[in-house]
């Protein structure tokens, strides 16, 4: 008879990895010498107003160390439902349609714990935000993979396709990370009118909708009555504040939804960290200019990036991105797998990039580049694998 296995590892957990951004982080750390593409991180770091907003407030309010309210600081809702009308003409009950979490990543695992059962299926347009994979399994679902057209657009109908009775989800990163996409408001109205038509939620990440190169803020579609029940919409102040270490984001939902979203976020983590949470208001009303100037420098580098891509025509093709820092380089100089090629490359040129199979088979034969790195970064990088791919890769 054969030993139990032991400890006993859940199904469940057995049946995720660790993401390859860290894994291939944790990769370049045992070679040494890499710089990177890879990470999800803008260089900056946190404004000096908010670092000493919260120290400030860690000296002097004994209450800033203890928990809050479930959902978060009142004065903190209120400011984010404040911006939320303000920036993106959605109206929010502040105190029964939003829930500060830790980050947007626990409030987007909230919210599919909330939503899905034990095989039931989540749509996720291909390439996808890789941790929506591992989310999904965790809540016992199954991930229904839909590639998006080679424009990185949605194809509607082959999300209808897709669509089954155990369908209780679709997840989209608007924009889109990994590929620097901004979806339509016609995709997003008519990805939400399916949802309406056959009985499921539109959960919408816009961690990066702040990040717009061209164009105003994409559609938030909580904010029309008729998608209303149909609509979860996860936020995060990580990327646009660089509070990335800081743990706080937020979801929004009707309120019936958000009392059961309530729930898990309840059990798991009581409240978003309370320092965190003065950070944000902090940030939320810190001077735009930070802002401003971040995004300049952004744009710089998301030039740099494509320019540097268009000197190398011969062994990459790419969609320039219209939002967030993100790139789907489209490698011609291989047929192997992304992950055998972005391998390569971290040992061959010590340039860390993510191999495009990680958010899903429609990014296979791709790497994502970051391009949230200083430029000295981004040029050395793309120096490294242009000497690299002339002597032969
Ligand atoms: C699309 C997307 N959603 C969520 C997250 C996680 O954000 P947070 O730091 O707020 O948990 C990231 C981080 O890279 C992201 O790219």
């Amino acid at each position: 008879m054969s030993s139990p296995v032991f400890p006993p590892i859940s199904r469940r957990v057995r049946s995720i990895a660790v993401s390859a951004t860290k894994a291939m982080a944790q990769e370049a750390a045992r070679i040494g010498d890499c710089v990177s593409l890879g990470q999800g991180v803008p260089s900056f770091a946190t404004p000096p107003p908010v670092v000493a907003s919260v120290t400030k407030i860690l000296q002097d309010n004994p209450a800033s160390g203890k928990y809050t309210l479930q959902t978060g600081m009142p004065e903190l809702r209120q400011r984010i439902a404040r911006a939320l009308r303000e920036e993106k003409g959605v109206d929010i009950d502040p105190d029964n349609e939003i829930c500060l979490t830790v980050g947007a990543m626990e409030g987007l695992l909230a919210t599919l714990l909330t939503l899905v059962d034990q095989d039931d299926e989540v749509i996720l347009p291909t390439p996808t935000y890789a941790s929506y994979i591992e989310q999904v399994h965790l809540a016992g679902g199954r991930p229904v993979f839909v590639p998006l057209t080679a424009g990185w657009t949605l194809n509607l109908e082959a999300v209808r396709a897709a669509i089954t009775p155990r369908t209780r989800a679709l997840m989209l990163c608007n924009p889109g990370n990994p590929t620097g996409n901004v979806f339509a408001d016609s995709e997003v109205l008519a990805l939400c009118e399916l949802a309406v038509e056959r009985g499921f939620v539109v959960v919408i990440d816009e961690t990066y909708a702040y990040l717009v190169y061209e164009g105003r803020t994409p559609l938030s579609p909580l904010g029309l009555s008729r998608y209303r029940h149909h609509v979860v919409s996860i936020s995060s102040l990580s990327k646009q504040y660089a509070l990335t270490g800081w743990r706080i984001g937020w979801v929004t939902a009707a309120s019936e939804l958000m009392a059961q979203i309530m729930k898990v976020h309840d059990a798991a983590t009581i409240c978003a960290p309370t320092p965190a949470q003065f950070a944000a208001l902090a940030a939320l009303d810190s001077d735009p200019g930070w802002l401003v100037e971040c995004k300049a420098q952004l744009i710089r580098r998301r030039d740099l990036c494509c320019r540097r891509l268009d000197g190398m025509r011969n062994f990459f093709s790419y969609v320039e991105p219209k939002g967030a820092f993100y790139v789907m380089a489209r490698y011609l100089f291989s047929d192997g797998p992304s992950q055998e090629v972005a391998t390569r490359l971290l040992y061959g040129a010590r340039v860390i990039t993510i191999p495009g199979a990680s958010y899903g088979p429609g990014g296979e034969g791709h790497l994502r580049l970051s391009f949230g790195g200083e430029e000295a970064e981004i040029n050395e990088a793309f120096d490294r694998i242009e000497g690299w791919l002339q002597t032969g890769g």
